[in-house]
């Protein structure tokens, strides 16, 4: 039988522990209050940043895991209690600084993806999490926001149920599929409408923007709105290094609608990487033939307009439908579909279209 394990060996082990909501240390986070070693069983009290933390089972999993692996060791107790006031003000000070900036300005790492259209229902939302999967799963670390504040969709879309919680006063983004995300779905109860005005629109987008834990990732992408309204400008006020993805349908009609969002970005001096074509084709399950549906060859005529490259020809396919309504995206629920092949191309392709000046200074 090993010797029972050190004290100090323990804290290391949990040293290695993450929260999986902030990704740092739980040690450096502050929420290991006590470790007792009695021979071989190990005590580990542990301090959540909030009493009903979803994450609970997770993070006690971990600490076992953990500390269960040292040698000696044969059990772990794990205890959970809440830090005080005091306590997550330290962790959120320790987390932002005592002043917090937008943390999206000129000179971040981060690239912000505005995602766009003039009219709704061409697949913005779909898109948009189809994206932030598939450059999580090409090993990116992204962010979804989604600043559809009236029509949220990202929760059901990305089978999120669980409300965001707060550390002190800084939200936590909420974690699905390798993306963390934020949406006022995540802090009003399913259903209920939203009937915040214009200047209570802005102030929730800044506490979108400022008031959330985003921790610096590679990539932010944001579900905007139907239109070309209110959100765009708040948006590039508070996202001044953001670029413009514009989805649009093969229909001339609907790409004269995206051309208006295309304005909208002129007008807001913000570039446009390039456009996204969705619902272009259809692939007959049975035989592979490729259907043209509908004609027009909007995104690339509109891609032809403004100078940019069309990213991706995503095909009309009921899967695109059905995994979101299902709460996993179609690139992670059918990876081999059509539709989710486009999408993991398109998402490669907006990748090297956006201008990447930020990470190349870091
Ligand atoms: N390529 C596709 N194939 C099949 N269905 C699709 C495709 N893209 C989107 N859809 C479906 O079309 C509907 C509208 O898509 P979505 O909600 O993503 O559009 P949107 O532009 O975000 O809409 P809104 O303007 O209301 O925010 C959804 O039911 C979605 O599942
Ligand atoms: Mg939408």
């Amino acid at each position: 039988m090993s010797a029972a394990p050190t004290r100090e060996a323990v804290v290391a082990a949990l040293r290695g522990v993450h929260d999986p909501e902030l990704h740092r240390s739980i040690v450096d986070l502050g929420m290991v209050g006590s470790v007792e070693v009695r021979g071989d069983r190990v005590q580990v009290g542990i301090r959540l940043t909030i009493a009903g933390c979803p994450l609970k089972a997770e993070i006690q999993r971990r600490v076992v895991e953990a500390v269960g692996g040292l040698a000696g060791v044969e059990a772990v107790q794990v205890t959970m209690d809440a830090m005080s006031d005091e306590q997550r003000r330290a962790l959120r000070e320790g987390l932002t600084g005592p002043d917090r900036p937008s943390p999206f300005r000129e000179g971040s790492r981060t690239t912000v993806i505005g995602v766009a259209s003039g009219k709704g229902g061409v697949g913005k939302s779909s898109i948009t999490a189809n994206l932030a999967l598939a450059l999580a799963r090409d090993g990116a670390t992204v962010g979804l926001l989604d600043a559809d504040v009236y029509g949220y969709s990202i929760p059901r879309m990305m089978g999120v149920t669980r409300p965001a919680v707060s550390v002190d006063d800084l939200m936590m983004p909420v974690e699905a599929h390798g993306v963390r995300m934020m949406s006022i779905g995540f802090l009003t109860e399913e259903d209920s409408p939203v009937i915040w005005r214009g200047p209570m629109l802005h102030k929730a987008l800044t506490s979108f923007i400022t008031e959330v834990w985003w921790d610096d990732p590679d990539y932010l992408l944001v579900d905007l709105p139907p239109g070309t309204g209110d959100v765009a400008l708040s948006l590039a006020s508070l996202l001044p290094t953001s670029s413009f993805v514009i989805v649009t349908t093969p229909q001339l009609a609907a790409q004269r609608v995206a051309r208006r969002a295309a304005a909208m970005a002129a007008r807001v001096n913000l570039p446009v990487a390039g456009v996204i074509e969705n619902m272009s084709y259809f692939v007959a399950p049975d035989t592979g033939a490729r259907y043209e549906v509908f004609s027009g060859g909007g995104g690339a005529a509109l891609a032809n307009e403004l100078g940019v490259p069309l990213l991706g020809r995503i095909p009309l396919e009921p899967a695109v439908a059905s995994a979101g309504d299902a709460g996993l995206p179609v690139v992670a629920s059918h990876p081999e579909s059509p539709a989710a092949r486009a999408l993991e191309d398109a998402a490669r392709a907006v990748a090297a279209a956006v201008p990447r000046e930020a990470l190349a200074a870091n």
